[in-house]
């Protein structure tokens, strides 16, 4: 067992002593102080001081995603996560002279006096010379609203109070440029400028769109517009060089409202979109000046369908049928509304983040995680067969941002899920939708849930892929879909897809409780992990409830009664001999780990661990944020996992469930010095070495297990099961469906199959670095502000470094051409090129037809009214054994024969794992 020396440094004297102590304090210390000065300024809103480190801004989806670094100057440089410059200029003339109010050019700034983060808002307060000023970026939720929420606008409001009691004469000006529409400055753009009664934009594009591709994680698919409220003060331009409209405003605090169509380079002439308004003589603003961003995309998701087809699917406003120039209409006409809402879901999440604690840092949290996790998603509808939109199609894709290009990554999802279950649950549903029903399908054959539905966002391709992480992500789907169940009282889910959970929990049965060749969704693989183990558990008591709620007895008190001896006995082999903690895999005595998968059962109210085993465990992270393996940020996953991995995700986990509130506040206060440490130069990280600074998941959507404790809060309500499956269940309450074989097995077959054909655009390569294309800009008007720098080791290490696993991405060659790629070090599994045997193919292709008719029979809708051939709805098997079903000795004569063919998978299984891989390039 390692020795832990302490080491104990106390804030002599100061009030928060405690929370400091136990913590190894460094230069950071000083932030924790100024937080803490200022958090009783305004109740539960955090003040920060946001000299160097990175304050999100605008994030409303995988591309418009916005950070800001500031210093006192007000020279703030905002940058897309990855680090690429996404310049947002805001310029004054107050009197006659001329200051920056947002961005970095050389000209006076403004001089910073504060920034505010709220869950919506991030708010910069300055002075220029009389005047102060306020300048608010609004990422709005819409949790109430579809429509709204899938907008891909972002606002950015000015306003203006002199602080000599006289009036001022003050023009405002804002512009972008066509970094926004690609990060490759040699691109040609396309824009124009449209002026109507009610908003006058500029349009943005490039000449040549690619769909559904990206380059350096932004998509080059984009049309970006720059819009703001028509008004006779009101004047806008597009220019470059020495017509430059930040010069022209700098010069005279007005436009020419000159522009037209025009197309060029984005770097070379850089070009500029402006709006500026002026505002005559005024000791304040009448109310705020607005702009608003757009990033919009449509079609957004190529999504594939159960029935292998082919689908582009939309935002969800699409749905209204507005023209472009109604929809920005509507976003600026909505600002004050949609600017009230946002302050009421701020109060509403932080006062309960500070009834959670009061210590502002949770608070901190919380703001910053919110837009992470709501942000990285698109929700998307489809179109009917007959022109129009399918309203009950809805399908939420979140993109693994920071991490990789993964769609729905179920891992990522799992820890994100808080913040979707404390904001409104039936996103959790839109987002867990279209995994289950490409699980559900025959395209897809593996006997555990799959990671993702693809790697490629946003093309949601569907993943077969073998892997070996089945307990985990097993797990975390049962866990999410009674999770999902509970909170939204919605069965559809767990109705539609029953047999498919009861496969995951059968898995789970056989697997979790001495997980041997398991993988964990942090990479670790050794044998008998607790914490792993002790997830499964918890997805088979999951499967437990998910049977009683729909009435299916015999099926429930299965999965309970096995959950509950397995949770009995991992109880007494995951506690150290000493019975102080859990070890990392059993039998290791001197080994721990953080339990963050025991929040599961709290979330779930499962009761299978007791709660002595979560004081213990409070106890043991008491005294181990003492020792030396603390850092001023928190502890490592594990005592096993090399260069002390930590992740913020499942540290908030860890803090939700633990018993002792000072010690939860302790992990909380080690996230935010995390969240808020000045030398990390890249946005809120979820994963963070604590021994060298590399970082992965920038701005993940994991962070929305900033909720956790949150989550814990939110009641069920009852739960409502489609009325079509009562009809077929007739109400009685006793119908057992058992679990048919036949589906899973044809589902391996043809999902064999899929995957054979699907790996062969596999081809592995050394990810490029990105790099910066921008020209070196030599001159003022073509001024390119500094973007803050991850691409130097952190970006080389994050990539190369301990979670590169998920590191795959898709880049695009000088042709233009689509090519997978994965960063070194990448498990093999994710693309093996496979060479099934002739024999195995002949057994699939003669075994393809009779399976294919099987499963039409499988899947004849019981009413008889529509026949979904391969709608993979496969909790309507039994139902049709009571109808539709061949003849039972034609039923075993098939199963016989499907049995042979699942032998042939499995030995294609074999061969694959025994292939080497190849590799090409
Ligand atoms: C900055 O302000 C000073 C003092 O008002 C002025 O002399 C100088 O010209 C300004 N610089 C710029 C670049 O506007
Ligand atoms: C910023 O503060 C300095 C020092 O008080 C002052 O000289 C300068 O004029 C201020 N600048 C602005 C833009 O208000
Ligand atoms: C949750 O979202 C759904 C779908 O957008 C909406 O119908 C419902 O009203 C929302 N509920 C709350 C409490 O916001
Ligand atoms: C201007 O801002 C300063 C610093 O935040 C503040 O002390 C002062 O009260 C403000 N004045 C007005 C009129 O808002
Ligand atoms: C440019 O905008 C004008 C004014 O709205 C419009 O008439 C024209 O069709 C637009 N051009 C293009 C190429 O969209
Ligand atoms: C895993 O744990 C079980 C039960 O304690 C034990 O029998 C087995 O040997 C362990 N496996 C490994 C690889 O340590
Ligand atoms: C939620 O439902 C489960 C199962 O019915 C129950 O055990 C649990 O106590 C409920 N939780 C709340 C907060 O109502």
């Amino acid at each position: 067992m390692a020795v832990y020396s302490i080491d104990i440094v106390f804030l002599a004297g100061y009030m928060f002593s405690f929370i400091y102590a136990t913590m190894h304090l460094s230069a950071h210390s000083w932030f924790y102080l100024s937080i803490l000065r200022f958090a009783s300024l305004i109740a539960s809103q955090v003040q920060l001081n946001p000299n160097d480190f990175l304050i999100p801004i605008s994030i409303r989806s995988p591309y418009l995603n916005a950070w800001s670094r500031g210093n006192s100057a007000m020279n703030t440089t905002e940058s897309f996560w990855t680090g690429q410059g996404r310049a947002w200029i805001g310029h004054i003339r107050v009197d006659g002279q001329t200051f920056q109010w947002v961005g970095d050019a050389p000209i006076n700034s403004t001089n910073f006096t504060g920034v505010q983060v709220t869950p919506t808002k991030t708010t910069f307060f300055s002075q220029a010379g009389p005047m102060n000023i306020t300048a608010t970026f609004l990422s709005p939720i819409e949790p109430q609203d579809p429509v709204k929420q899938s907008l891909p606008f972002s606002y950015l409001s000015f306003e203006a109070v002199s602080t000599d009691g006289a009036e001022h004469s003050v023009n405002v000006y804002s512009d972008i440029y066509g970094g926004w529409v690609s990060t490759n400055g040699s691109s040609i753009i396309n824009w124009n400028t449209t002026q109507n009664a009610g908003s006058t934009f500029h349009t943005i594009s490039l000449q040549t769109p690619r769909p559904y591709t990206e380059l350096d994680d932004q998509a080059e698919d984009v049309t970006v517009y720059y819009a703001a409220p028509s008004s006779p003060g009101l004047t806008s331009d597009i220019g470059s060089n020495g017509a430059s409209p930040r010069i022209i405003f700098d010069n005279q605090g007005f436009l020419t409202n000159s522009a037209g169509e025009g197309s060029g380079t984005i770097a070379n002439p850089f070009p500029v979109f402006g709006h500026a308004v002026d505002l005559g003589n005024i000791t304040h603003t009448a109310s705020p000046i607005v702009w608003a961003l757009g990033v919009v995309r449509n079609p957004s998701i190529q999504y594939t369908t159960p029935d292998n087809q082919i689908q582009n699917r939309s935002p969800y406003f699409a749905s209204q049928g507005d023209t472009i120039d109604e929809v920005i209409d509507s976003v600026l006409n909505d600002f004050t509304s949609a600017s009230q809402r946002a302050d009421a879901l701020d109060k509403k999440i932080l006062d309960a983040a500070s009834s959670i604690t009061s210590n502002p840092a949770y608070a901190g949290l919380v703001s910053f995680a919110i837009r992470q996790a709501w942000g990285a998603s698109e929700l998307t509808l489809s179109l009917g067969n007959d022109g129009t939109w399918n309203k009950s199609d809805v399908k939420m894709f979140m993109k693994d941002v920071g991490s990789s290009r993964r769609v729905n990554a179920v891992e990522t999802l799992y820890a994100a899920l808080p913040a979707f279950l404390y904001v409104n649950a039936t996103y959790a549903g839109y987002l867990l939708a279209p995994l289950l029903e490409y699980q559900d399908s025959l395209l897809y054959g593996q006997p555990y849930s799959a990671r993702d539905l693809g790697q490629a966002y946003p093309i949601a391709s569907g993943n077969n892929a073998v892997h070996p992480q089945g307990v985990e992500q097993s797990g975390n789907m049962l866990i999410m879909v009674l999770a999902y169940t509970r909170i939204a009282g919605d069965g559809t889910l767990i109705d539609r897809h029953y047999n498919l959970l009861k496969e995951w929990a059968d898995y789970l049965v056989s697997n979790t409780l001495i997980p041997t060749d398991q993988e964990t969704a942090d990479l670790e693989r050794q044998a008998n992990l607790t914490n792993l183990a002790i997830k499964g558990i918890i997805g088979i008591k999951a499967m437990a409830e998910i049977s009683q709620v729909l009435n299916l007895a015999n099926d429930s008190v299965h999965y309970d009664s096995i959950a509950t001896n397995y949770a009995n006995q991992w109880q007494s082999m995951a506690l150290s001999k000493d019975q102080t903690h859990l070890v990392a895999d059993y039998g290791d005595d001197g080994s721990w780990t953080l339990a963050y998968n025991l929040y599961a059962d709290r979330l779930l109210q499962t009761q299978l661990v007791s709660d002595s085993v979560y004081q213990l465990l409070t106890e043991y992270y008491k005294g181990l944020t003492s020792s030396s393996v603390a850092t001023l940020f928190g502890l490592p996953i594990d005592s096993t996992i090399t260069t002390a991995s930590a992740n913020s995700a499942w540290t908030m986990f860890t803090a939700a469930v633990t018993t002792n509130p000072a010690v939860r506040d302790i992990l909380i206060n080690a996230i935010w010095a995390h969240a808020s440490n000045s030398n990390n130069s890249s946005p809120f990280p979820v994963q963070y070495s604590l021994e060298n600074g590399v970082v992965n998941g920038l701005s993940s959507p994991a962070q929305g297990a900033m909720l956790a404790p949150l989550a814990l809060t939110v009641p069920n309500i009852t739960i409502t099961v489609p009325a079509a499956s009562n009809n077929i269940d007739g109400g009685g309450g006793n119908v057992t469906r058992n679990k048919s074989i036949i589906g899973p097995i044809v589902g391996g077959v043809i999902g064999g199959l899929a995957l054979i054909i699907s790996i062969i655009p596999c081809i592995f390569f050394w990810r490029r670095r990105s790099t910066s294309r921008f020209l070196t800009p030599g001159s003022y008007e073509n001024y390119e502000p500094k973007v803050f720098d991850i691409t130097s080791t952190a970006l080389l290490d994050a990539e190369h470094g301990p979670y590169n696993g998920h590191g795959s991405s898709t880049q695009v060659d000088d042709a233009g051409q689509r090519i997978m790629s994965f960063s070194p070090g990448a498990p093999a599994d994710q693309c093996l090129i496979v060479v099934p045997s002739s024999k195995a193919m002949e057994a699939i292709s003669r075994n393809n037809a009779q399976a294919a008719a099987l499963n039409r029979a499988q899947y004849t809708d019981p009413a008889g009214v529509s026949s979904t051939s391969f709608s993979g709805n496969s909790d309507r098997e039994e139902r049709d054994a009571t109808t539709d079903l061949p003849a039972a000795a034609d039923v075993r004569e098939l199963r016989d024969e499907i049995e042979n063919l699942r032998r042939v998978v499995l030995g294609i299984r074999v061969e694959r794992v025994d292939a080497p891989p190849t590799y090409v390039g």
